[in-house]
């Protein structure tokens, strides 16, 4: 008897398991598209289960799932549709280095009229964008934090324009001044993130809007997944990062009767300068043991802050240099004949915002914790008071009183 349905019940397993598991699939891939297909994943597992009901013969229902597998792989394998890429202009920022050089050079080759904005005219990045890319690409000097530079790139782009719109403006330019605690972190680092990422974006976008609309184009906007989550010492950071999400939120559906479409990109770790510039932040460090109010560094200790900076090099020293899953990302985002609302580039991010939107804080906190900065150290302070406390286990209840009174 128990074999007559081992058979059917470890297939009928397999098969909610794959319809259970890709609508899981889905729910991770895309928070806000999602909809409409998980729905029909939903109406396809009570389908096969209703189906089963009716004691389908095992045979009846291999072949129907083989079938139903090879439409489903059909429908899957193929490179998927995408526009040309001739005569499209593309204007993109922080091409210095890191996602927006390597973007820059890509969408090059692809055949985009690139406009690619640099910091520095003289500096490496834009030397090598000038040497390895088409006479196409044109570099323009702009500071996002200074209005009238972004007003100057401007006029530059719509005279090489001509009457031809801006199919793409891809916000790529960002910093990540400095990390640490919250408390410990200063307010021109607050300031100087909200300045680039935030305001900066903002400005340019509002300026390159108009030329935008014009050719019914899109917006790419680099963010990053410390918008959406508490990572450890990132507040500054994730705080401009969550104020641009919101923003790119808002006019995507603001946008929409333009047939604008707009997209964010959310990367993992990758070894961006000045990430993994080792230089940088031992000035960073040093600036900001000279900065710290001297009690505030009593608390914390020193040993506290050197660890973070010395986790956090290691951290980068190991993140991924290979910046095609970012670059990828923002192709099928300025190409694809629907892009997608948010693209999670690179590994290890459905695991991360599946926890987040999942699990309670208590787990999703101690998981962030762990895949981020593994620290040791417990501020000194603290670390001060369960010495104390130690000592208090050892003595007498008399004595401990008396110790606790000289607190
Ligand atoms: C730009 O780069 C060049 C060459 O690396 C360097 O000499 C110059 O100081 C840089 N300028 C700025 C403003 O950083
Ligand atoms: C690393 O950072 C230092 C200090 O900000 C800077 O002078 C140097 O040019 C940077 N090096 C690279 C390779 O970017």
């Amino acid at each position: 008897m128990m074999d007559d349905y081992n058979l059917p019940f470890w297939i009928y397993l397999a098969v909610v398991t794959v319809f259970v598991g890709g609508a899981m699939k889905k729910v991770l891939a895309s928070h806000l598209s999602a909809g409409p297909t998980l729905v029909a994943w939903l109406g396809a597992t009570v389908l096969v289960e209703r189906l089963w009901a009716f004691c389908l013969p095992a045979m009846l229902l291999l072949v129907l799932l083989a079938l139903m597998a090879f439409v489903y792989s059909r429908s899957r394998t193929g490179p998927p549709p995408s526009l040309p890429a001739q005569g499209k202009a593309v204007f993109i920022t922080g091409c210095d280095t890191g996602f927006g050089n390597a973007a820059a050079k890509h969408l090059d080759s692809l055949g985009f009229d690139v406009f690619a904005t640099v910091l520095n005219l003289t500096g490496d990045g834009a030397r090598e964008l000038q040497r390895r890319c088409s006479s196409r690409l044109t570099l323009l000097q702009v500071d996002i934090t200074q209005p009238q530079q972004v007003q100057q790139a401007l006029l530059d782009t719509k005279a090489k324009l001509g009457l031809q719109g801006l199919w793409g403006l891809v916000n790529n330019a960002g910093v990540c001044a400095n990390l640490g605690d919250a408390e410990l972190t200063l307010m021109s680092n607050f300031r100087s993130c909200m300045e680039v990422n935030f305001f900066g974006t903002v400005s340019v976008t509002k300026t390159f809007l108009p030329l935008v609309r014009q050719a019914r184009g899109r917006i790419v906007t680099i963010s990053s997944p410390a918008g959406d989550q508490p990572f450890p010492c990132l507040a500054a950071y994730g705080a401009s990062k969550a104020a641009l999400n919101l923003f790119t939120n808002t006019l995507r559906h603001e946008l929409d009767p333009w047939g604008v479409q707009v997209s964010t990109i959310l990367p993992s770790s990758y070894k961006t300068a000045p990430s993994s510039n080792h230089t940088y932040w031992e000035q960073q460090h040093k600036q900001l043991l000279q900065s710290l109010p001297p009690a505030l560094l009593e608390d914390y200790g020193e040993d506290y802050v050197t660890e973070t900076k010395t986790l956090f090099q290691s951290f980068a020293e190991h993140a991924n240099p290979d910046f095609s899953p970012v670059v990828d990302s923002i192709v099928q985002a300025l190409l694809s004949p629907q892009p997608q609302a948010r693209y999670y580039a690179g590994p290890g991010l459905s695991l991360t915002y599946f926890i987040h939107s999942y699990f309670p804080f208590s787990i999703s906190d101690r998981y962030l914790k762990r895949m981020f900065l593994k620290k040791t150290l417990m501020p000194r302070a603290l670390r001060k008071q369960s010495g104390l406390e130690v000592d208090l286990g050892l003595d007498n209840r008399n004595n401990n009183e008396e110790k606790l009174q000289q607190l």
